[in-house]
């Protein structure tokens, strides 16, 4: 069996590879929401929201380049276009939201969605034993969880 630099077949690194760079497309449409949820906020919580927003989107530019190294780790190419991520991506880029709990709603809703996928890799790695990812999606898990804990509470749910 053909193994990659690091030591996985090419079969099992290509799966994770694929899952990875959905991941990433997602990932870069919740940036990109983000950002405009920080430009566009209006109202009482401004300044709180506004900040938040950017302490969120600074954080998600960190977990992408940590997605997309290592997809490169795994031996493929991460995807790195606008239209490759619009065409992969889950989540929707989300227009001209202004209003303090619904731009909340929007972050919780793509977290949840963010949640569930890197779940899912989770356990496509350990079924391979790719520790690597596995470790990854579990950092990604607890830093979603924590936030859609503490953006619920804030909705008062
Ligand atoms: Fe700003």
């Amino acid at each position: 069996m053909n193994k990659n630099k690091i030591g996985l077949t090419n079969q099992n690194a290509e799966v994770l590879s694929d899952s990875l760079n959905r991941l990433l497309a997602d990932y870069q449409i919740y940036y990109q929401n983000l950002r405009g949820l920080h430009w566009n906020i209006k109202g009482k919580q401004f300044f709180t929201l506004h900040s938040k927003f950017e302490g969120f989107y600074n954080e998600a530019v960190e977990t992408i380049d940590e997605i997309a190294e290592r997809i490169l780790m795994l031996g493929s190419v991460p995807y790195h276009s606008f239209e490759d991520y619009t065409n992969n991506a889950k989540l929707k880029a989300v227009k001209n939201v202004t209003e303090g709990e619904e731009s909340v709603k929007v972050v919780l809703n793509n977290m949840q969605s963010i949640l569930d996928s890197a779940r899912e890799i989770f356990k496509k790695a350990g079924d391979i034993d790719e520790e690597g990812t596995a470790s990854m999606m579990s950092d990604l898990i607890s830093y979603h969880e924590k936030n859609i804990w503490m953006l619920s509470a804030w909705l008062g749910e």
